[in-house]
């Protein structure tokens, strides 16, 4: 099928490539000129397992062109993903500007029937608004149908997320745009869901709030954990027998960040307002986050009183392994906590991005991880690479100036942390400490 895929982003790019490789022909488009001369040249511009292998496979295929040319993508495919980015407005609302451009174009260029499917995470009732915007300026139904298809793939997964995920969500309101959509999915072989456009916008939502309650839920847990001598990784064990359960998401730590959770838990509240829904489950799971991701903090300040003029090192950046990305990573909001405490920060990340140096030009920015822990007083973990499970920990010891390690994400077996003789904070591993 002709495909064109419009923005060049994480959802975008990995969809875009992902039909290419199920055989279909993709046009991408980007208004981002640098980012499009990069992919036609095969140059992965995101961090993403399989990525670089995908991207020269579908372009020597000729699965795929890139363009920044819209009008080209609009008239020569008969389906268009809008994948363009929806951030968080500061009151919580979802930015709807680029949806709202591509809308524009398509109604300056459409030139025969098209499925337009919006695969962003958009406002509840997007679906309709489209159909509005796109009647109101002239285009008439028969030019085109809505659907609604949310994308569920994790950074770091994205490609298998895509290849073998669990399901595959079609809001639809024409059995035209169904049967198309359909026989797009069918070389799949996985469990369609076809739904009306407003329950298919708020699945994305209610997913991504239901696996945010899940890890609040276990952080809570580990919290009382910590207070009554208990061993969370044990409770999340025996709670993930229970089929009713599942085992997944329940890895207790500093808290979920990304570009998803955080942005999705906070607009699902903004929609339960407008609707008159409480939400107070949602809005308990973001409170609970919120202090979760500072629990390294009031740890280190226990135990120290005052780090001013300490060097603290911080290992992994990112919002969770395998990815570039640091959107509201809790390393973050621990770094601002440390740098208003006076704390000299030394950090390390397997996959340090420019952003974050652009973002703290006063902090030190190691090779290795050994190098931040040269005269440090604590090593907080705030990411599970898995490199970071393989440290010497005799050697880690040897370096710092007094040792002390805050396991933000249960990193290491407290076994081998014994025998170096390190002071050793966990989340939820109460059992050590009582
Ligand atoms: C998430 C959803 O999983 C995905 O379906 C959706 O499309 C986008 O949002 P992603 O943000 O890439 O994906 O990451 P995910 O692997 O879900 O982890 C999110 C955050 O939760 C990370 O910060 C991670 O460290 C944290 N997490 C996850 C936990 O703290 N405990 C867990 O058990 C699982």
């Amino acid at each position: 099928m002709k495909i064109t895929v419009i923005g060049s982003g994480y959802v975008g790019l990995i969809a875009a490539l992902g039909f290419g490789i199920k055989n279909n022909k993709v046009i991408c488009v980007d208004k981002d000129k640098e980012k499009i001369k990069s992919l036609k040249k095969g140059i992965p511009i995101i961090y993403e397992k399989g990525l670089d292998k995908y991207l020269k496979k579908c372009i020597e295929e000729k699965k795929i062109t890139f363009s920044t040319d819209i009008k080209k993508g609009i008239r020569e495919s008969n389906i268009i993903f809008i994948a363009v980015g929806t951030p968080a407005l500061n009151n919580g609302d979802v930015d709807m500007t680029q949806v709202k451009e591509v809308i524009n174009d398509i109604s300056k260029y459409i030139n025969e029937y098209k499925v337009i499917v919006n695969k962003s995470t958009v406002a509840i009732g997007t679906q309709k608004y489209i159909k509005r915007m796109l009647n109101d300026k002239g285009i008439s139904n028969e030019y085109f149908d809505i659907v609604s298809n949310p994308e569920f793939l994790r950074e770091g997964k994205a490609f298998d997320d895509f290849f073998n995920t669990d399901r595959i969500v079609i809001g639809y309101d024409s059995e035209i745009a169904k049967e198309i959509m359909g026989k797009l999915y069918k070389n799949f072989n996985k469990k369609i869901v076809y739904t009306n456009p407003e329950t298919a916008e708020l699945i994305k939502y209610a997913s991504n709030g239901f696996l945010a309650t899940k890890i609040s839920f276990i952080n809570e847990i580990a919290n009382l954990c910590d207070e009554i001598g208990g061993n969370v990784e044990d409770i999340s064990y025996v709670l993930g027998l229970d089929k009713r359960i599942s085992p997944l998401f329940l890895n207790a730590g500093i808290g979920f960040g990304g570009s998803c959770f955080p942005k999705d838990t906070q607009a699902l509240v903004k929609i339960g307002k407008k609707y008159g829904v409480a939400f107070n489950v949602i809005k308990s799971t973001i409170d609970v986050n919120n202090k979760q991701r500072i629990i390294p903090i009031k740890k280190l300040l226990n135990h120290y009183k005052d780090i001013s003029g300490k060097i603290i090192s911080v290992l992994g950046l990112t919002f969770k392994p395998g990815t570039d990305d640091i959107r509201e990573a809790p390393a973050i909001y621990i770094i601002n906590e440390l740098i208003k405490n006076e704390a000299i920060v030394k950090c390390y990340d397997p996959n340090v991005s420019r952003k974050i140096k652009e973002i703290y030009p006063q902090i030190e920015y190691c090779n290795t991880p050994y190098d931040t822990f040269i005269d440090s007083s604590c090593a907080i973990f705030c990411t599970e690479w898995d490199e970071f499970s393989k440290l010497d920990l005799f050697k880690l010891k040897d370096k710092m100036k007094e040792p002390l390690i805050i396991d933000g994400r249960n990193i290491f077996d407290y076994k081998d942390v014994k025998k170096a003789k390190i002071n050793y904070f966990a989340i939820g591993r109460g059992y050590i400490y009582k």
